[in-house]
């Protein structure tokens, strides 16, 4: 059934748990995490960006998710809308049926440069208006998301701010966080962290303070109300990275977010944790690996399988550790 993520956080919270939200393009990615859920018995949040809408169209995206709830009535399924870039966006998703949109005014309708924090709150309140008004959940996001390492936000495959950023952008400030809060009446908060889009996030191997864990034990004490979610979570594995290059890919040395630091923040009040990234790399593993492997082969069946199952894998392993199988 669909749920909206102000009640399926609620619950997280209630139960000291973490939920991924997984982005979603197509059916294949859309089988592979209920296909987990299912089996470890896992609430679920689908997310969309506008990039997903624009590659499967809006009334695909819609319907898929419609039979995913079909296919699966026992699983609680929260469809959200992944950085909404203007108030339109986020009534366009709304339409759509989304139980969940993210109004992110941390960054101009361009979703490159900074905005300033009046019309992130502005933008914002506007949503969570019209959006509460229909039981639609919202997301927002103060501080720009960057590595603390390099500053760069902006990266060749992730979407986010481009250049450099400094640290005070690099990390939401918890009084800031409060006013934000208390102007918008958002149900979730992005916050900035230390992490990054896409798959180049860290240059070197983590020494374990890849996440400003005091910082979101300070934002959580502030907020304690509302759910704080973490962008840019993906963990990078490196095999998948090793099987990509032994089968012909490029992906030059990068490392993500551990698991163990991410459970960390779980455990001081991150609620929802944004995984794109780490589905496009085990895919991509995976499909490479079939075709090498399988070279007489031309049914995309065999190699779209491949990818669901490795993807499947990622899903099962993070609803463990993040605590929510078992919580459907
Ligand atoms: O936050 C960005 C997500 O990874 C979505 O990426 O805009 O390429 O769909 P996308
Ligand atoms: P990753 O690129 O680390 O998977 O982050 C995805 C994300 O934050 C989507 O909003
Ligand atoms: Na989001
Ligand atoms: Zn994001």
């Amino acid at each position: 059934a669909m749920i909206s993520l102000r009640q399926l956080l609620d619950h997280a919270a209630e139960h000291d748990y973490g939920l991924p939200a997984f982005n979603i393009n197509n059916m294949e990615q859309i089988h592979s995490i209920l296909l987990a859920a299912n089996e470890v018995d896992s609430p679920v949040i689908l997310q969309a960006s506008a990039g997903a809408r624009g590659y499967a169209g809006e009334p695909f995206l819609r319907k898929m998710v419609e039979a995913a709830i079909e296919q699966y009535p026992h699983i609680p399924i929260c469809m959200h809308q992944d950085h909404g870039a203007s108030p339109a966006v986020c009534q366009m998703a709304i339409r759509s049926g989304f139980s969940s949109v993210m109004m992110d005014g941390s960054l101009l309708a361009d979703a490159k440069t900074p905005a300033s924090y009046e019309y992130n709150v502005d933008v914002t309140k506007r949503v969570v208006e019209f959006a509460h008004a229909v039981g639609v959940s919202v997301e927002g996001e103060l501080g720009c998301l960057g590595s603390l390492e390099t500053g760069q936000a902006g990266d060749e495959d992730g979407s986010g701010a481009t250049g450099i950023l400094s640290e005070s952008q690099l990390l939401t400030d918890p009084d800031e966080a409060a006013a934000f809060v208390a102007a918008t009446k958002v149900d979730a908060l992005a916050i900035a962290i230390g992490t990054s889009h896409g798959a180049y996030k860290f240059s070197r191997p983590p020494t374990g303070d890849t996440l400003a864990i005091d910082r979101i034990k300070a934002i959580h004490a502030r907020i304690p109300n509302t759910h704080l979610v973490m962008h840019g979570s993906s963990s990078v594995s490196q095999a998948s990275l090793e099987m990509i290059r032994k089968y012909g890919g490029r992906i030059k040395e990068t490392y993500g977010v551990p698991v163990s630091q991410i459970v960390e923040g779980i455990r001081n009040g991150v609620r929802k944790v944004n995984i794109d990234t780490d589905i496009r790399l085990a895919m991509t593993a995976a499909i490479r690996e079939s075709m090498a492997l399988h070279p007489e082969e031309f049914d995309p069946r065999i190699y779209f399988k491949s990818a669901i199952l490795a993807a499947q894998q990622l899903c099962k392993d993070r609803f463990e550790a993040f605590g929510s199988a078992g919580r459907a």
